[in-house]
């Protein structure tokens, strides 16, 4: 062999070597081609402003350790600026894919571009954005906010059905702008606004949290002379506002008939205890579901746009029996 054909063939040997490191190196591409590298993923998550919250951290942290996906978890504390940082700190380290639940609905589109030219793909989970270009993201996970509001406004009808007498309703919202707070509210007027007797007398943000739902039905305890019916737009504030009403002298489930939202452990025993009267069930178990649409959006499979969780309605007489096998 000739000197020249010798470098040649060592230089060959070389560069062969440097792609295979390059491929199995960290932050590379693992896929080999197969499309089933290990993924590694971007969560934004809300916050841990409710017990509802800790059972969705729980399930989306779990449900990656066992689909083998690396999992990059973020904690926006209830802020947009937050998740806005962490969106954006997920598209400098190259993330395969962007999961977030939006704190509020609207506001995203610039942020939401830079990962689409980033060529990162992103997936709304439990909260939607408002945007009108739908090429932002990918799929939308989680519930439908209004049914549930209309859930609550049809038990409120029957309960009431050929009764004439007013009813005084306060309403405890979740985080102003939010999706669930806009979308609780809107189902629920719509069902109850066909009825003159039903009137919303108070209406005011408990930011989905047991202390400001506690302070906030304080309030509405001493500035509104007839309560009837509470209507919470979550357990956490239906919790707080059961402890501001007993404190109040007044017996929740009976002297003021309270309609909750979530379904999570506490207010079930809150439930099977008479002070809950009904609990519109928003399942946070969204993990698993969550990792498959991942895998999928990766490897460019189609998925829906849109994916609704299964959700039931469950009354004060269900609450006991269906107690012990409550998962969150
Ligand atoms: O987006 C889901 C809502 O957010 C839940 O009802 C509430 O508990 C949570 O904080």
């Amino acid at each position: 062999m000739s000197k020249r054909a010798a470098v040649a063939l060592i230089t060959t040997a070389m560069a062969v070597a440097l792609t295979a490191c390059g491929s199995g190196g960290g932050s590379g591409d693992k896929a080999g081609g197969s499309g089933d590298k290990a993924l590694t993923v971007g969560f934004s998550q809300v916050g841990a402003e409710s017990g509802w919250r800790t059972a969705n951290t729980k399930s989306v942290q779990d449900a990656a350790k066992k689909a083998g996906i690396t999992l990059k978890f973020s904690d926006a504390q209830q802020k947009q600026e937050n998740q806005i940082k962490a969106i954006r700190s997920f598209i400098q380290q190259k993330v395969d894919v962007i999961a977030f639940s939006p704190v509020v609905e609207s506001g995203w589109d610039t942020v939401l571009k830079e990962a689409k030219d980033a060529k990162i793909p992103v997936v709304l989970t439990d909260r939607a954005v408002d945007s009108k270009d739908e090429s932002l993201y990918a799929t939308f996970l989680g519930s439908d906010f209004v049914e549930e509001g209309k859930k609550a406004g049809d038990w409120l009808v029957k309960e009431y059905q050929g009764k004439t007498d007013p009813v005084n309703i306060v309403e405890l919202q979740g985080t102003t702008g939010s999706a669930p707070a806009n979308d609780r509210k809107a189902g629920f007027g719509d069902v109850i606004k066909g009825d003159a007797k039903f009137k919303v007398v108070a209406s005011q943000t408990g930011d989905f949290t047991r202390a400001k739902g506690k302070e906030v039905m304080q309030a509405f305890l001493k500035s509104q002379p007839k309560i009837d019916v509470l209507y919470a737009h979550n357990d956490d504030m239906a919790l707080g506002a059961i402890q501001a009403i007993e404190e109040a002298g007044k017996t929740p489930g009976k002297d003021i008939k309270i309609i909750s939202v979530d379904g999570v452990k506490d207010a079930f025993t809150a439930m099977a205890a008479g002070k809950i009267n009904v609990d519109v069930e928003c399942n946070p178990l969204l993990g698993d579901q969550l990792m498959d649409l991942i895998k999928k959006v990766k490897k460019g499979e189609t998925v829906e746009r849109r994916i609704k969780t299964v959700e039931g309605v469950f009354t004060m007489d269900q609450a006991a029996a269906a107690l012990p096998t409550r998962q969150y």
